[in-house]
């Protein structure tokens, strides 16, 4: 057997479960009480430590009850539940007896069922040839004829860090303007949640974390990380008990909601994937990079385009005559794909009115959208087209026809955010209609592109007339994956780009029917640098939207460079967004060369392997390297000049110490070792907003 192929067992003497990936182990043993027991996850052990019985891993958990692989909120546990369930006679809470295993190419499941009432659970396990990640999920089904059973809470899995001598918790906050913030702090002795109850993944929060002894750095140390793939409501649960050991719940629905389980009906969870890596944040990310890319992206190889997006820009001023303006100035600088904004259909000159009413607004484009189309592929670009199919505006034909289509609770008061409502997708009559608007749209229109925004969360979620109407929380996400999921198949050509009002809604699920996700609508360089730190702990820089638009920055009002607003934007899928029309022919040439260099590094930066790293006196910079270590393309940035110093040089740990390289811009050649221990000297620009390009070649 190959040495990263991984293997899952399962001892029925022992009731003993061990998945080994290349570089870990993971393994549970089915507890006295019937209820499967974390044991251990960490780095690769053998079967003969997991089951000596002087083990700490396998003596230490027999009483405590937080190492449960799914909590079930019976017995001595204290912490939070996993599985909270009410029976129709009043009975709270699960008593599992272990009912056998199932063991199918690289997927383990462990069978519960209740010792009393018709309810089964299945504990699933996956693990993936050449990657350490393990996916896990549940699934819970009502096995009875009669009566539901109500579920108040069903996570995909509690996981469980080994004993560390502290603990300390990454995790992503954020807000509009500011997502993806890298937060690090101490663990405290307590019940960390974090949650969204939005109903989309959220900017204030990513269901992404990763737990350290609180010694681990870029380069080194052991991190626990997970990764929900969830794009609606979800909550995680990190509990450190005084005691000082740390688990975590999760999974989708944050508190109060619950679900009504059927005869015969299963509820399935969305994946919870965990990674172990001993080579600190950097490799952490690195293996989640690969991760997304073989595993989840649904077409990772393909090079993500460069975009011309009008909306800052244009606004809601759009029409035929000055989107084909922009159009042929962005192909003239090389761009790939020419995507138009919000404002074209409806009754939509600004965000008051419209939304809802998907057919080409008369007074902007009298033809309808096929002569932009078509002028803009015979320009040579593909085209692309903003949607946001969930959302209705009060003042919109759609809602004077289908007032009951908005999630709504008739006797309160809806909130409307940019003055709007959320469309209940969980109606499948909605969900219909949705999926046969955007088909239509997509073939009338030859839209190689869909940009799929989401401006607001959810209020007042009721569903009335319906009986469990808690379900539209979890049924308006499945649907939006559905229709995604759809028009990809219909059209084998389309691309998506996942939006919710910037960086709102970007998660392992909404990645896997996604080929990019719009990281923030705050696109000022200085801001993009820690929102892209961010966004890189979990997700590969072809996936991060990053575009060049005017200055000073519509957002923050601050004026640099155009070198520095594209260096910053070439560290992920590069796009255009600023008012090519009034850029000067000085810009437009610089601008058109500094596109045609993005596309020498595009294989690197959107294919290679990512070094995030850190310089003195505020630079920053990320390094690719091709996967064969050949090429590499190192960006750095130093937003602020720090009392005119140059920046000490900056070492390249990624580098081959026996290797030399070539700067390909210098033609100066160096020794690997050199550029490892002692570094690169970046010889920055003067002032604030510098930035430089370095490219490197190994020789022989
Ligand atoms: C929010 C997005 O993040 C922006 O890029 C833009 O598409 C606007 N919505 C349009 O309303």
């Amino acid at each position: 057997m190959p040495a990263d192929t991984p293997a899952v067992a399962f001892d029925p003497a022992l009731g003993l479960a061990v998945l080994h990936t290349p570089n870990s182990t993971y393994a549970v043993r089915i507890g006295a009480d019937g209820s499967p027991r974390h044991l251990h996850w960490g780095p690769a052990l053998d079967a003969a430590s997991l089951t000596d019985p002087r083990s700490p891993a396998d003596s230490s958990f027999e009483d405590e009850a937080a190492a449960d692989e799914l909590a079930p909120q019976t017995g001595a546990r204290f912490g939070p539940a996993g599985l909270r369930v009410r029976f129709a006679d009043g009975t709270v809470g699960a008593q599992w007896h272990f009912d056998g295993h199932g063991i199918d190419d690289g997927e383990l499941r462990l069978r519960l069922v209740d010792r009393r009432y018709p309810l089964a659970a299945d504990l699933c396990y996956r693990v993936r040839p050449g990657s350490d990640v393990i996916e896990r999920w549940t699934e819970l089904t009502h096995t009875g004829e009669t009566g539901h059973i109500v579920i108040d809470r069903l996570d995909s899995a509690s996981w469980t860090a080994p004993p560390l001598s502290d603990y300390r918790l990454s995790h992503l906050v954020g807000g509009w303007f500011s997502e993806f913030q890298l937060q690090r702090d101490r663990l405290p002795v307590a019940e960390t949640v974090l949650t969204s109850r939005r109903g989309i993944t959220g900017h204030h929060a990513s269901p992404w974390l990763a737990l350290d002894d609180g010694t681990a750095t870029e380069e080194h140390g052991e991190v626990w990380s997970t990764a929900l793939a969830w794009s609606g409501s979800w909550r995680i649960t990190v509990h450190r008990n005084p005691v000082g050991r740390a688990t975590w719940t999760g999974g989708f629905g944050h508190e109060g909601l619950s679900w009504n389980l059927r005869p015969g009906e299963t509820l399935q969870t969305p994946v919870f994937a965990g990674l172990y890596t001993p080579d600190g944040f950097g490799g952490a990310s690195r293996a989640w990079h690969a991760h997304v890319r073989s595993q989840v992206l649904p077409e990772p190889d393909r090079d993500q385009p460069v975009l011309y997006n009008s909306w800052e820009a244009t606004g809601f001023d759009v029409d035929t005559a000055g989107q084909l303006r922009l159009a042929e100035l962005a192909a003239r600088l090389g761009v790939e794909l020419f995507v138009l904004d919000d404002g074209w259909f409806g009754a939509r000159t600004d965000d008051r009115a419209g939304l809802g009413d998907w057919t080409p607004r008369p007074a902007a484009f009298p033809e309808g959208l096929r002569p932009l189309a078509d002028e803009v592929h015979r320009l040579g670009m593909a085209f692309g087209l903003w949607v946001e199919p969930e959302m209705v505006n009060a003042d919109s034909d759609l809602f004077r026809a289908h007032p009951d289509w908005a999630v709504h609770t008739p006797t309160r008061d809806a909130t409307e955010l940019r003055n709007q409502l959320v469309l209940n997708l969980a109606r499948p009559e909605v969900e219909a209609w949705v999926h046969r608007t955007l088909d239509r749209l997509v073939a009338e229109n030859d839209v190689d592109w869909l940009k799929w925004d989401a401006n607001r969360p959810f209020t007042e979620a009721g569903w009335p007339g319906h009986p469990d109407p808690d379900r539209l929380w979890i049924d308006h996400t499945r649907a939006v994956h559905r229709i995604m999921d759809r028009l990809r198949t219909d059209h084998p050509g389309l691309r998506i780009e996942a939006c919710a009002g910037g960086g709102g809604r970007v998660d392992l699920a909404i990645l896997a029917r996604t080929d990019q996700a719009w990281t923030s609508d705050n696109t000022d360089p200085v801001d993009r640098i820690s929102i892209q730190h961010g966004f890189s702990q979990l997700f590969p820089a072809q996936a991060m939207a990053a575009w060049v638009t005017d200055s000073p920055n519509g957002i923050t009002g601050r004026t640099t460079p155009l070198r520095f607003r594209f260096h910053v934007a070439m560290a992920g899928a590069l796009g255009l967004g600023g008012d090519l029309t009034h850029w000067t022919p000085e810009e437009l040439t610089e601008a058109a060369e500094l596109v045609a260099r993005y596309k020498e590094i595009r294989p690197l930066v959107q294919h290679g392997e990512q070094h995030r790293l850190t310089g003195a006196g505020g630079t920053t910079a990320v390094h690719y390297a091709a996967a064969d270590g050949t090429e590499h393309a190192l960006l750095a940035w130093r937003p602020a000049t720090r009392f005119g110093h140059q920046p000490a040089p900056l070492r390249l740990p990624a580098l081959d110490d026996q290797a030399r390289y070539r700067d390909l811009d210098t033609g100066e050649e160096y020794g690997g070792a050199l550029l490892r221990h002692r570094g690169i000297e970046l010889r920055l620009p003067v002032g604030d907003h510098a930035s430089r390009l370095i490219r490197l070649r190994r020789l022989g």
